[in-house]
């Protein structure tokens, strides 16, 4: 698969848990992500046991793919459908599943990127070991990842071992909204750190494995902290939130260890990471993988935590449904910040995307302005990060489809495409026909996708009106 700037990837993202359903079939084994939905009073009370009937549907998924002009998808990979108990007993039918939608991909043009975890642990891995607090479980972790090397990894040109560890550790460990539900902050340095080490590992497995020609990475997740004042404390205080953020998780893919700042700050909350691994660690990433969502502003705030920082409400910035502010400017800015710590790793934005109020019409079709707006000005922004030098080389929208936006349920929209969840019809949005025009404008430019110094071309939201 290439790199090179005229095969720019213009893909649309999913994970395997919000999208497949078909939770008990072919021999998949419980995710701790099922558990938690079905335990009363810990989610929406949504499950994934049908969501978007992916499983069955994948085919016309692919036509919709197909009909929004995509080159790219990436989809993760359900563990326990491939592990039913995360270890031992190989279930070939679930394996096989992704074996076809990979093959089908490929015919259709469109480049998988596969995603080996996005958060749905197989439940037996929680209850046998207490999942990512284990000592064993990058190991376990990395054992089942070479299953998916060796499988697919002749097919696939772009993989991600783990999806967002900051939200695993943030939601699952300090807040507990997310499985395991646990509160407890140490707890949580300590799963964050095990699955750095279930990265490296799954890497250094992928790099030693028989199709290793293609690149490897993790989704790092991050807002970007504007500073409230030009003042140097704020300034100052701004760079320890960007460093506490986008630094924990990856500092130690590029340099082998947590940043100096943390060290000093946490002390011993931070495990240390032994030689081997620090080695593991280092240069890890093949490229920079970031989800963007959002932004804050932030200040020097003496004696608030070990950062010493806090977020200063901004009122009249406008939010999508998640109550997300919308500022798209942080992901030039953040675009930025990488590109100088991280130096001469290409950057793929694998996820970027809106939970919006759509009201159908009576046909089914969603007229998402407000969709359209929050993608066209971020696909802005990273243009503006990419003519002053960041080496963008690809964009995934999130998402393909309304899915289960996890705790939240369906009540949240994130797709290009609605799916309603009660007959399973796909409509694509005014979002998704805009997507579309977009992806083949760009192409139309000259050297393939790209045009001098950006990466694709302008259109105004007011095409989809
Ligand atoms: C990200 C997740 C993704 C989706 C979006 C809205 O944190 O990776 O699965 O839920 O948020």
């Amino acid at each position: 698969m290439t790199h090179s700037r005229s095969g720019f990837l213009w893909g649309a993202a999913t994970a395997a848990f919000q999208v497949e359903g078909a939770a008990r079939e072919d021999g998949r084994g419980p995710s701790i992500w099922d558990v938690f939905c079905h335990t009363p009073g810990k989610t929406s009370g949504d499950s994934g046991d049908v969501t978007c009937d992916h499983y069955h549907r994948w085919r016309e998924d692919i036509d919709l793919m197909r009909a929004l002009n995509l080159n790219a998808y990436r989809f993760s990979v359900s563990w326990p459908r491939v592990l039913p108990q995360g270890r031992g007993p190989l279930n070939a039918a679930g394996l096989d599943f992704y074996d076809r939608l990979v093959d089908a991909l490929c015919a259709a043009n469109i480049a998988p990127l596969v995603t080996c975890y996005h958060w749905d642990l197989p439940a037996a891995l929680q209850m046998e070991l207490g999942g990512w607090l284990h000592p064993d479980l990058p190991k376990i972790f990395a054992d089942y990842a070479a299953v998916l090397f060796d499988r697919l990894a002749d097919r696939v040109p772009l993989w991600l071992t783990v999806n967002e560890p900051w939200v695993i550790v943030d939601a699952g460990y300090v807040h507990g909204v997310h499985p395991p539900g646990v509160r407890d902050q140490a707890l949580g340095y300590r799963a964050g750190h095990n699955l750095l080490r279930a990265h490296a590992y799954a890497v250094a497995r992928y790099r030693a494995g028989r199709h290793n020609t293609g690149a490897i990475s993790f989704a790092l997740n991050s807002s970007y902290s504007f500073s409230a004042t030009a003042s140097p404390d704020d300034q100052a205080a701004a760079e320890r939130a960007m460093q506490n953020f986008a630094g924990w998780f990856g500092d130690p893919c590029y340099f082998g260890d947590y940043p100096a700042l943390l060290r000093e700050r946490l002390g011993a909350l931070l495990p240390e990471f032994t030689d081997a691994d620090a080695a593991l660690l280092t240069r890890s990433m093949d490229f920079l993988a970031l989800n963007y969502y959002t932004s804050d502003v932030v200040r020097h705030a003496p004696g608030a935590g070990p950062m010493e920082v806090l977020p200063v409400p901004q009122p009249d910035v406008p939010r999508t449904e998640m109550d997300w502010p919308i500022l798209p400017k942080g992901l030039e800015l953040l675009a930025l910040w990488l590109h100088d710590r991280y130096p001469g790793l290409p950057l793929y934005i694998t996820e970027n995307g809106a939970a919006m109020h759509d009201e159908p019409d009576s046909d089914g079709f969603v007229r998402d302005v407000s969709r359209i707006d929050y993608l066209g000005a971020h696909l802005d922004a990273l243009d503006a990060a990419a003519a002053r030098g960041v080496d963008v080389r690809g964009y995934f929208a999130w998402s393909l489809l309304d899915n289960l936006e996890w705790s939240a349920g369906f009540a949240r929209r994130f797709g290009l495409v609605r799916c309603d969840h009660a007959t399973q019809r796909r409509t694509i949005k005014a979002s998704g026909h805009w997507y579309a025009r977009r992806i083949a404008s760009a192409a139309s430019g000259v050297d393939g996708l790209a045009t001098e110094g950006t990466f694709g071309a302008k259109e105004q939201s007011s095409h989809a009106t």
